[in-house]
């Protein structure tokens, strides 16, 4: 897992926020699927696409000045497709840092056709990567009844 692990930070200026000040929502999701879509590149050397996006809250408001930074990991492959964990920090502009939200995006591995091509397995290691390992099964079975339409 952490050989994919990707981190990228984005200083938010005036033209990511709105009239409050506070960075646009639809910023913050291309920032978090850019920082998951190098994650699953750099695991699976494949061109990925974002196939599905699970609930995104925000909590907090994310201010003009200050600093967001995406880690991002593998937390799971399957087959063809990648749940990449994304964990949303911003630091303000004193050098506090908080969470501000965090997203889980299942990504596919595509060939040269779109065609979704088998990636290889990640081995977690610690504790932390066990539990986020397990954890990443349960959504995705919750992720693909949704799909089917068995659930709302
Ligand atoms: C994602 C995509 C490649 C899947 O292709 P497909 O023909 O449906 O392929 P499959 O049904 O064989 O699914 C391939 C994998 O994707 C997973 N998948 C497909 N849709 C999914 C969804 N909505 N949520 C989670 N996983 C999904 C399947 O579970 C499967 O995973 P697995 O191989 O690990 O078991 C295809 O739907 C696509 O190209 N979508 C557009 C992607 C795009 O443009 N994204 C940018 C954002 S708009």
């Amino acid at each position: 897992m952490r050989e994919s692990q990707v981190m990228t930070t984005q200083l938010v200026l005036p033209n990511d926020t709105n009239q409050l000040g506070n960075l646009l929502g639809g910023t913050l999701m291309h920032w978090i699927d850019i920082t998951a879509a190098i994650c699953a590149k750099r695991h699976s050397g494949r061109v990925c696409v974002t196939a599905s996006v699970d609930e995104l809250n925000f909590h907090q408001p994310v201010k003009l000045g200050e600093v967001v930074t995406h880690q991002a990991s593998v937390n799971r492959a399957f087959r063809t497709s990648m749940e990449i964990g994304v964990l949303v920090t911003a630091e303000s502009r004193r050098g506090e840092g908080r969470r501000a939200n965090n997203a889980y995006l299942t990504f596919v591995a595509i060939d040269k056709h779109g065609k979704p091509v088998v990636v290889p397995p990640v081995v977690p290691e610690t504790p932390d990567e066990k539990r986020r390992y397990a954890e990443a099964l349960q959504r995705r079975e919750l992720r693909l009844r949704r799909r089917r339409g068995e659930e709302r």
